[in-house]
Parts: structure tokens; sequence; C-alpha cells
């Protein structure tokens, strides 16, 4: 029997915007308030060394012992040495990267534990910018779109060029039909002159609603979040 989880889907507006950092926080959290969260990233490229992954900070946010987080981080279907999109990178080792398959991945590791239910809640990173393909007519975008009904969280960068990269991605969001959920912007570059006014900038343009910004919000700014990713 499949389990349906509520779920969290870590988009972002690139790389390196702060996904896999929420991501931890947010299985983090939600251990403290007593769920049984699962951290999991399904595609993974630039994947060299095991345990510097993002699958690794994932899997060892969501367990304790060594040994099983080191399982739940071998286990992903698709993990590519080369660190390009990861439709290049499946390409280079002769293979393509399947949504379906990605989706069948989460959904047996969300059973886990069977009707027992080792977990209650996944968080869920893709690999990329919301729009960062993953094959041939797949973006991360069909990714999300496959793990609903999830809650999106679109991810930032405290930094200039997000008020562009944020626009950019919502209207091409809008334009499928989806909004994300909720957004965030997380202090994954040093900082700029632009860092601690994006925020309000976002809610004063109207490019969205105030986002939550770490680690400026803090503890507060977690709650906020699962206030409305997990209501
Ligand atoms: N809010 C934050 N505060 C401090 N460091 C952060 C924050 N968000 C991201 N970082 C750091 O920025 C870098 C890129 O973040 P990461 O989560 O790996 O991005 P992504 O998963 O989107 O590629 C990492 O070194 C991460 O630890
Ligand atoms: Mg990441």
């Amino acid at each position: 029997m499949t389990t349906i989880l509520p779920r969290i889907v870590m988009i972002g507006t690139g790389t390196g915007v702060g996904k896999t950092w929420l991501a931890c926080e947010l299985v983090h959290a939600l251990r403290a308030r007593g769920h049984r969260p699962l951290g999991l990233k399904p595609i993974e490229s630039g994947v060299t060394e095991p345990n510097s992954t993002d699958g690794a900070l994932l899997a060892r946010a969501t367990f304790d012992e060594p040994e099983r987080a080191q399982a739940l981080e071998r286990s992903a279907p698709y993990r590519f040495p080369d660190p390009i999109s990861p439709h290049l990178a499946a390409r280079r080792v002769g293979r393509a990267v399947s949504v379906g398959e990605a989706l069948r991945y989460v959904q047996e590791q969300e059973s886990l534990g069977g009707s027992a239910g080792a977990f209650d809640v996944s968080v869920i990173e893709t690999a990329g910018g919301l729009f960062s393909p993953l094959a041939s007519g797949a973006t991360n975008w069909e990714l999300a779109q496959a793990l609903d009904p999830a809650k999106w969280l679109l991810v930032a960068a405290d930094a200039l060029g997000v008020l562009h990269d944020l626009t950019a991605t919502l209207l091409a969001a809008r334009a499928r039909g989806r909004e994300p959920d909720a957004i965030a912007l997380c202090r994954a570059r040093p900082a700029d002159a632009s860092t601690g006014t994006n925020a309000g900038e976002i809610a004063l343009l109207r490019i969205a609603q105030q986002p939550v910004v770490f680690p400026d919000d803090g503890a507060a700014g977690l709650e906020r979040l699962l206030a409305t990713l997990l209501p």
C-alpha cells in the first residue's frame, strides 16, 4: 500500500540559494516538534564523495544513527558525479532521469515502516532551479508537480539579483498555473548591499508577499513557515 505523507517540496530560483540548508533546518524543527520527518534528495549531481552530498545532509538530519543515514543517502536513484545540470550529468553516464522513477522512489521511502509509519512528513529537495532540466521535456517543475499534493517552498538567496530571479520564477510558475505555497530568502551568499533589504522590497514591489528570511527571522521564521506548510 502506498502511504502518502504530507510533503514539503524544496524548489529554488537556482542552485546555491539555501534549499539544502533550509530543508535540514525544517527537518530538525519538525523533529523538535515531535514529528518523524524524512529528508530526501532523489536527484543529485556533483556526487563525488559520499557523506558530503545534499542527500547526506538530509539523511543525517533525518537519522541520528550513521548507518541508517548512510543507507538513506545511498538509496537515491539518481546520483551523478559531474557537477552540472542533472540532464547532462545523467547523459554523461549513459542514463536518463525519469520523473516517474523519482516519484516512485519518494513513495517507496515514505512507505517504509508500513502501516506503523516510520515517517509522518517528507521534505524533498529538488536539484537546481525550478526550471533546471532533468531530462528532455522534464524540469524540476514536472517533478514538483508529480509530487503534488504537496506544499512547495520556493527558496531564493538574500542577495543582489533576487528581485529579478524571484520575479522570473514566479511569472513562469503563474503562467503554468501553480504558485509556490511559501517563499524564503536565505543567507546563501556573502552579504552584499541588498542583503537585509530584499524581503521588504519584494513586498513593496508586489513581487510576492514578504518572504521569511534566514537567519534574520530565526526560530520565529521556521515557526511561520511550518504554520503555512503543515496546517
Ligand atoms: N540561512 C543561511 N544561513 C547561513 N548559511 C546558509 C543559509 N542558507 C544557506 N547557507 C549556506 O549557503 C550555501 C549554499 O546553500 P545550500 O543550502 O547548499 O543551497 P542549495 O541547496 O540551494 O544549492 C551552503 O554553504 C549553506 O550552508
Ligand atoms: Mg542543495
